[in-house]
């Protein structure tokens, strides 16, 4: 028997499109409203995700208030709150998530971004290089697990000093760490202090050599880790559904466009989005990498760039190659987000039910009456 995969969703909190570079103004493009993302959020829980990843960034509502403005509309679903650990001290961290648990009934994950462009992080005053950053984040996830370990807790480091942190209660249960981060300083910390490592969806072998490279430097120290691949998803009743989606998400763009991206990425300072971006190369007719999988959205877009497409069987069986892979955890998200939650929920999700892979909905659906 296969162990348990675990499903999750995506708040699209930079708002939301049907295009992958969409005209503001255009139908179909959703401002990250309250109400948007209400729908969004309820929509996966009722489905049966897990958690939303939530993303951090200047383009991006932040992740902490936003998911807390929807724990009241939903019922179990998680959130998986991401934010940069320079910009904020350990303890009030630990604080802002203890409380988080307390509000939300144990309903907090939270994903760690240490950050990797300069321009970026200049804007909220962050000018740490690389190393110094993952040094950081270290010292930042020893001192924020110490303020929850019920004792005071004291720490002297490089660039933490507390005495005595703890929180007002022990957060039940503590927040689970995620964390993405390709570079060497990156695995390094991830092995020490994370419980999730993440990558961006690549191929499964190159995915499956990120994996074991993190769990090798984990085992050195004693640790396990899970590990999660992030990916978007067209699924359709048919393939030729599914890839015809797939091309009307690229009706439009144009050859600046793609050149513009090219120019952005090989400048990037992210390990992450440098393998992003070689998997295509900027070229429009190198975009399926692997059956079913279609690197179409990073020919134009940072961060998560490849996409499951296929008919629902189709992806299905992705998704159990990446699990044999050794990723138990899937992050999907889809253009727009409230549709394709959808599409995935009803398509997919009862293939995966069916073996046994995810836990049966809460309340099974009832019949749907007609006036005859
Ligand atoms: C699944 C996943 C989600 C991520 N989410 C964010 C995000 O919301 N904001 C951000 O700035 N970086 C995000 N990143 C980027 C990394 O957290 C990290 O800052 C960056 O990759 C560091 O560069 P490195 O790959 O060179 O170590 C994400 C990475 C992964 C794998």
């Amino acid at each position: 028997m296969e162990s348990r995969i675990r499903l999750h969703w995506f708040l699209p909190t930079g708002g939301d499109s049907r295009d992958i570079l969409p005209d503001p103004g255009r139908p179909g493009v959703r401002n990250p409203s309250r109400r948007y993302l209400a729908q969004v959020a309820m929509a996966a829980d009722d489905l049966g995700f897990e958690a939303v990843l939530t993303p951090c960034g200047t383009g991006c509502e932040d992740a902490w208030i936003t998911t807390a403005s929807l724990i009241a509309v939903t019922e179990r679903l998680k959130f998986l709150v991401a934010f940069r650990p320079g910009l904020l001290s350990p303890t009030l961290a630990a604080q802002m998530a203890s409380t988080y648990q307390r509000m939300s009934g144990g309903r907090m994950l939270v994903n760690v971004v240490t950050g990797a462009e300069p321009r970026e992080l200049h804007r909220f005053g962050d000018y740490a290089d690389k190393p110094t950053r993952y040094e950081r984040t270290g010292e930042f996830l020893a001192v924020m697990r110490g303020a929850w370990s019920g004792e005071p807790f004291d720490f002297e480091g490089t660039h933490y000093r507390v005495e005595g942190a703890m929180t007002r209660e022990v957060p039940d249960p503590r927040p689970e760490i995620y964390f993405g981060g390709a570079s060497d300083p990156a695995k390094d910390v991830a092995a020490s202090q994370a419980d999730v490592y993440l990558v961006w969806g690549e191929p499964p072998e190159a995915a499956r050599s990120q994996a074991d490279d993190v769990r090798e430097r984990a085992a050195a120290r004693g640790r396990e880790l899970r590990y999660g691949i992030r990916f978007h998803v067209i699924s359709r009743n048919t393939a030729a559904e599914a890839w015809a989606a797939a091309d009307a998400l690229m009706a439009g763009i144009s050859a600046e466009a793609i050149a513009e991206a090219q120019a952005d990425f090989r400048s990037t300072m992210s390990e992450g989005q440098r393998r992003m971006a070689e998997l295509h190369g900027g070229d429009a007719g190198r975009l399926v990498i692997h059956p079913n999988v279609w690197a179409g959205i990073g020919l134009v877009r940072g961060g998560a760039g490849t996409a499951l497409v296929g008919s629902h069987e189709e992806v299905a069986d992705r998704i159990l190659e990446y699990h044999r892979a050794g990723f138990e955890e899937f992050i999907l998200s889809g253009y727009p987000h409230l549709e394709e939650a959808h599409f995935f929920g009803e398509g997919v999700m009862p293939i995966l039910r069916e073996k046994g892979l995810i836990p049966e909905l809460p309340r099974a659906s009832g019949p749907v009456f007609s006036f005859r």
